[in-house]
């Protein structure tokens, strides 16, 4: 299904269902549509991170209750085996990360397949890994936690890292997303727009919050005001 992400560069909400009930996951996306852009879909194997979540079944589950973009994070040290499996059950967007190794051939196949890329970089990663590639993807992925688990604090250290990406993509001319993901809160989600993101992944502030859509809502409201 093809579902347009919106132009580059401008402020979105996407809320992470890592921290959203499993049990009730359509009813839980739904009551959040109205005040988010994105779902963030977290993919965990076991292996490049030390916890597993869902995998494409998931995915074509909740395609039947969303028709946002749905922002598929690959935390796989092999996602080219699911890359296809993904895009069949409703993935509009893949992100993978820099640190697994054969970038190129990944972004190639995600081309193929018609997703919108995404490349990722843990908190320790070097700009320098990414910078490469920036040309060729949709989406850069900034980590401000290490991957793995929801709940993490926010690591300001990285908003450096943001700042420096935003000004290659400024002077580049780039067509190309920044994205923050880990500890994002009404506090630290100003502090990320400020520093040249756009795309604000929030699990635990949205759906672990008593009214996830007020939340959210008001993480909307404060990124906004941020670039004002
Ligand atoms: C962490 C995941 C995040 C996580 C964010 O490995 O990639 O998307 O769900 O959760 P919060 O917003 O609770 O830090
Ligand atoms: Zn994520």
């Amino acid at each position: 299904m093809v579902i347009d992400a919106g132009p580059p560069g401008e402020i979105r909400i996407a809320p992470s269902i890592l921290a959203a009930d499993f049990g009730r996951l359509g009813s839980a996306i739904e009551g959040i549509d109205a005040e988010t852009d994105w779902l963030h879909v977290d993919v965990m194997d076991g292996h490049f991170v030390p916890n597993v979540s869902i995998g494409p079944p998931v995915v074509a589950s909740l395609r039947r209750y969303s028709s946002r973009f749905f922002d598929c994070h690959l935390m796989m040290s092999e996602p080219g085996r699911y890359l296809e499996a993904f895009q069949q059950a409703g993935a509009n967007g893949c992100t993978v990360h820099v640190e697994i190794g054969g970038t190129a051939s990944l972004i190639e196949d995600l081309r193929s397949l018609g997703l919108r890329v995404g490349l990722a970089a843990n908190p320790d990663t070097p700009f320098a890994a990414v910078a490469p590639f920036l040309s060729d993807v949709d989406l850069l992925l900034l980590m401000t936690v290490f991957p793995g688990f929801g709940g993490q604090t926010f690591m300001a250290d990285v908003l450096d890292k943001v700042e420096v990406a935003r000004r290659e993509v400024a002077l580049n001319e780039l067509l190309l997303d920044i994205e923050v993901d880990g500890g994002i809160d009404v506090t630290t989600a100003p502090r990320a727009i400020r520093a040249g993101a756009n795309v604000l992944v929030a699990g635990s502030a949205i759906f672990a919050q008593p009214d996830p859509l007020k939340a959210a809502g008001a993480l909307r409201t404060a990124a906004h005001d941020a670039r004002q």
